[in-house]
């Protein structure tokens, strides 16, 4: 199997390499691709391979193209792949809500994959942890609506969020000027910025837009309300959201423990807390306190706190199990 990763030198193409690599993925041919070329770039297998620029004629004959490139480069090269008979895996959010194009969790509906699907756009990465969380009390006790308060990290901004928030923090501790924000609407360093995208008419902004249409389709249920307040903070990587729900049925944080305990790609604290820094470069979604809002023994209203690796299990690893999914039911020849 012939693999080309197009956004390879970024923080999610970077990551999904390491991760074909970790996880022994049967690649025989790996090609790495950015905007410009790079001598030695990328390392895969204790190789270092050239990066070359991504064009149509570069990408031709591969069996699956990764994109990690941003919007652009997956409008404009991804329908001519797919017609040319690759498996396209698409970490932009160009794909994602098209009709008949599934956007899969593997652990939350990996069964709505079909041999003749071609093209997996892979969820926005907040949307992917909250699903991932949801999932069990889907299952166990319905959900009514879900509020989502988000703490997104800088490196969701890909590099150049990394960059700027680090360019902040220096100047912040040595004194110098704090540069202007470009990525970010406000400085980051030290500060909790309420807007992760643009607004739109109704005040709501892109990515909160993106964890309510995602998180619908992923969990099957179109008709839940899910209210997002989306907030980047200063931290390096991995996502944590404080969750807010009601369940169709009545159920006891009890039983909602035990079906954290058991649900797939979760880490449960049953005490204590859990942080960002902690699950850094993991790939699980940690879950904790969980708390029911009423003094009965059972209701309806309950809380959580979860944290995932966005760039991981909300990224890269997502993806790379779409392809595992795809190669265990056949769907892609090794
Ligand atoms: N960061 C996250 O947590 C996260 C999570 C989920 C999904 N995503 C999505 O994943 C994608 C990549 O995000 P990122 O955070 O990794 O961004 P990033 O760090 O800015 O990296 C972008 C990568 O894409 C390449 N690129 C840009 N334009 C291209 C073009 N026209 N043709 C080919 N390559 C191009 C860049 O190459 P050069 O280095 O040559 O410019 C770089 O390798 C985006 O669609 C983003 O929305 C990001």
């Amino acid at each position: 199997m012939n693999v080309a990763v197009v956004g390879a030198t970024g923080a999610v193409g970077e990551t999904i390499v390491q991760v074909l690599e970790e996880r022994n993925v049967p690649v025989a041919e790996l090609h790495p691709f950015a905007s410009r070329d790079r001598a030695a770039a990328v390392r895969f297998r204790g190789d270092r391979l050239d990066v070359r620029t991504a064009s149509d004629e570069a990408l031709r004959g591969f069996d699956v193209v990764f994109f990690a490139g941003g919007e652009d480069a997956s409008e404009k090269y991804a329908p001519g792949l797919l017609e040319r008979g690759s498996v396209i895996i698409d970490n932009s959010a160009t794909f994602r809500m098209q009709r008949g194009v599934p956007l899969i969790v593997p652990e939350v509906n990996g069964d709505v994959v079909r041999p003749e699907h071609r093209l997996f756009p892979v969820a926005n990465c907040t949307a992917i942890i909250l699903c991932t969380a949801l999932r069990p009390i889907r299952d166990v006790a319905g959900l009514k609506y879900v509020r989502v308060a988000t703490y997104q990290a800088a490196s969701g901004a890909g590099r150049a969020g990394l960059d700027e928030l680090a360019a902040d923090e220096r100047a912040l501790v040595t004194g110098a000027p704090e540069p202007a924000p470009s990525v970010f609407p406000r400085p980051l360093a030290r500060n909790v910025v309420p807007q992760v995208g643009a607004f739109d008419a109704d005040g709501w902004s892109g990515e909160e837009c993106k964890v309510r249409d995602e998180s619908q389709k992923m969990l099957g249920l179109p008709e839940l309300t899910i209210s997002v307040t989306s907030v980047r903070v200063p931290v390096r990587t991995a996502h944590s959201e404080a969750v807010f729900l009601e369940t169709q049925r009545e159920t006891s944080c009890a039983e909602l423990a035990a079906a954290f305990d058991a649900g797939a790609a979760i880490v449960f604290h049953r005490d204590g807390i859990v942080t960002p820094r902690e699950v850094e470069g993991t790939d699980d979604v940690h879950v904790a306190r969980l708390r029911s809002e009423t003094t009965a023994e059972k209701g309806r209203h309950f809380a959580f706190w979860c944290v995932g690796d966005q760039l991981r299990k909300g990224a890269a690893t997502n993806a790379v199990q779409i392809l595992e999914l795809l190669l265990e039911k056949g769907y892609v020849a090794a």
